[in-house]
Parts: structure tokens; C-alpha cells; sequence
């Protein structure tokens, strides 16, 4: 897409929004709620037609095609199945409005009833099945038409957290299969990042980054990429840098750096900045003068992670504890930053100290 834009009355959802998505690329768009994702996939269906920009599928542009003749198939949030319609029905629709002959319609439906594993229940009608088995059907009547491009939105979104799990891997499993181009509508981003070759943050209708998951985790743009991605969510710490570029400043906390990075930073001497440290950078210490010491809060159990929620001078933190560290609400750890990793921020962008 080039340059796409869309209002809807006075208000701009989505500001000049261009991406490209290789032939058979997982691709995500990722946001919070109301910044435009389901829009770009209406856009892209042609559902809705943009203010602005254009459409280009290989090497064509589509903006004056009706949503039939684009090739793509929509997978909406809500299934939207046929109450009426068995599953075998509800598969072949597509086709027979197609003209499909009974021959083909069979087998297709078949094949894709078999990779998606729902061959047993083609008799059935929508209320008789799960979630997980809707979901499926929902997957199942994309498949069989193989068109050019695949849209989800949210598919997931319904399940509860063990079948969202599954259904992922289901997803990105099928993908490897079927080689299938897909726009891939979330705001989980854990989704994101497990599933997508390419991620597009989108905030307020305006592309925020685009990267691989790794790019996207590890140099996130900007604060609000940062803020996005990763939970817990990234420790952002506001503050200036000292005239030497060795000690951060922040809410009464003064952190030496030099120390993570093993030398000063003198680029940043004298600089507003903010620090950003994911919860598995800094892990408390045995020894009793951390690079940090925190007041224990709360420590979250999650199994195979504990997440230790600490009080630093004004600053709430959170950690990442291994098993073997005792921890105790109250009582003062030090805590210690894995070298080099940490982010910077100045005026809300991502620089290189
Ligand atoms: N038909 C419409 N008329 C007016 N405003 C609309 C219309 N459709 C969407 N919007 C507005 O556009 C913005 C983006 O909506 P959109 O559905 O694309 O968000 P989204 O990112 O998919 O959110 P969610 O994660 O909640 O589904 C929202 O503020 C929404 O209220
Ligand atoms: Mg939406």
C-alpha cells in the first residue's frame, strides 16, 4: 500500500500508511485498540475506499475493484459462519458460488477439511462445534479458495488462552504449508512476535516501525514501540545524563552507566533523555551494593518467570528473578543490569548512546 489514508467525517484514522508484503510473508499489524488496524484490512479488501493513497497487488493497483474481484479472502474475528450450513457447506460456498463443479468442490473441501483436522466434522453445523473447531472452519473457508492474499482480523481473539496457544502454532504451521501471503490483524503482542516475518506497529493511524519480531523487541524505534511490545512492559526511566556522561539522573536515583557500558558515554553528556530496561536485563544480585538497590514489593510467580515489582528511591521497577534467589516482600536487594542493554530515548526516538 502507498501512502493510504482515511477519514471518516473530520477525524484522520489513518495518517499517509505504506507497507509492502513480500509474496508469502506472515505479516502483522500490531496496535492498541482504535489505531487503525481493522481499517487497513477494510482498505485492503476493498470493505472501504481510502481518502487517500493507493492499492497495488502484484504490480497492479486494485482501488477500482469491488471486494470480489480483488482475490483475497477475509477471515473476520467473528467467524461469520453459516448457522444454517453444515461445516462441509459452509467450506464449499465460496466455491459453488464460484461454479465450481461437484467433483472439485469435494476434493478441495476434503483437503482442506484433512490439514486443518476437522475431516470428522463436516456434518456438523456451526453450534454443534468449540471455538477452536469454528475457528477452524473459519480458516477452512479461506483455504479453499486459495486466493492471492489472506486477511485475519483478530481470529484469535475469541479463544481462551491454552487454544489461543494452539491455534497459533496451527497458524504458523499452515502458513510454512501453504506458502499463503497474510496481513494479519492483532493487538496481542505476543501473537506479534511468535508469528509475524514482518511486524508494522501502528499507533493512532501512523506506522510506528517495521521489522522483524527481533528488530522490533530489541530496537524499538521509539517510547511508544517500546511501551507496546514486551511484558512486562519495558522499564522507561526519565531523566538527564551528567555533564561527564557517566551518571543518569533520575527521580532522585543516580545510575552509574559507565559501569553497564564500561566507559562513558560522552555523546550524551548533558542530555534529557529516557532509559529504557526490559525486566530480564536486570535481575537482582548477591551482592549487597547493586547497581540498583529496590525495595521488594511484589513478586509475581508465573511458573518457569518470576517478575519481582521493586520501589527505588520514586521509581516503581520490575525484574526478572531466577529460581534460585530467595525473595522476600520488604526486604532491599541489589539488582544489577546485563551490560550494554540499555535503550535510549531523546524527544521519544530511539538512539545509540
Ligand atoms: N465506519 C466508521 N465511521 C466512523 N469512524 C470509524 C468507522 N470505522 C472505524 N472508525 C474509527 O476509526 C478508528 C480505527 O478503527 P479500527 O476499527 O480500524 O481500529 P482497530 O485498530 O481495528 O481497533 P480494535 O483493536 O479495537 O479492533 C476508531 O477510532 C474507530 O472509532
Ligand atoms: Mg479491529
Amino acid at each position: 500500500m502507498r501512502r493510504l489514508s482515511k477519514q471518516f467525517g473530520a477525524n484522520q484514522i489513518l495518517n499517509s500508511v505504506s507497507f509492502e508484503v513480500a509474496d508469502g510473508e506472515f505479516c502483522i499489524l500490531l496496535g492498541p485498540s482504535g489505531c487503525g488496524k481493522s481499517t487497513v484490512l477494510r482498505l485492503i479488501a476493498g470493505l472501504e475506499q481510502p481518502t487517500g493513497g493507493s492499492i497495488v497487488i502484484d504490480g497492479r493497483p486494485v482501488d477500482h475493484l469491488a471486494p470480489r474481484d480483488r482475490d483475497i479472502a477475509f477471515v473476520f474475528q467473528s467467524y461469520a459462519l453459516y448457522p444454517h450450513m453444515t461445516v462441509f457447506e459452509n467450506l464449499a460456498f465460496s466455491l459453488r458460488l464460484r461454479g465450481a463443479s461437484t467433483v472439485e468442490i469435494e476434493s478441495k473441501v476434503r483437503d482442506a477439511a484433512r490439514l486443518l483436522e476437522i475431516d470428522a466434522l463436516l456434518g456438523r453445523r456451526p453450534q454443534e462445534l468449540s471455538g477452536g473447531q469454528r475457528q477452524r472452519v473459519a480458516l477452512g473457508r479461506a483455504i479453499v479458495r486459495q486466493p492471492k492474499i489472506f486477511l485475519f482480523d483478530e481470529p484469535l481473539s475469541n479463544l481462551d488462552a491454552a487454544l489461543r496457544a494452539t491455534m497459533r502454532l496451527e497458524l504458523a504451521r499452515l502458513h510454512r504449508r501453504l506458502g499463503a501471503t497474510i496481513v494479519y490483524v492483532t493487538h496481542d503482542q505476543a501473537e506479534a512476535l511468535t508469528l509475524g516475518d514482518k511486524i508494522i506497529v501502528l499507533h493512532q493511524g501512523t506506522i510506528q516501525q517495521i521489522g522483524s519480531a527481533s528488530e522490533i523487541y530489541h530496537k524499538p524505534a521509539n517510547i511508544s514501540v517500546a511501551r507496546f511490545v514486551g511484558s512486562p512492559q519495558m522499564n522507561l526511566l526519565e531523566g538527564r545524563m551528567d555533564e561527564n556522561g557517566k551518571f543518569f539522573q533520575s527521580k532522585g536515583l543516580r545510575l552509574d552507566l559507565s559501569a553497564v557500558f564500561e566507559r562513558p558515554l560522552p555523546r550524551l553528556a548533558g542530555h534529557v533523555l529516557t532509559l529504557g530496561i526490559r525486566a530480564e536485563d536486570l535481575h537482582p544480585t548477591s551482592d549487597q551494593q547493586g547497581w540498583l538497590n529496590g525495595e521488594v514489593e511484589l513478586v509475581e510467580d508465573l511458573g518457569s518467570d518470576r517478575f519481582v515489582h521493586l520501589k527505588c528511591a520514586d521509581l516503581d521497577l520490575v525484574a526478572r528473578a531466577g529460581r534460585e534467589v530467595a525473595l522476600h516482600q520488604g526486604e532491599t536487594l541489589g539488582f544489577k543490569v546485563t551490560p550494554n542493554q540499555i535503550h535510549f530515548f531523546e524527544d521519544g526516538r530511539h538512539i545509540e548512546p
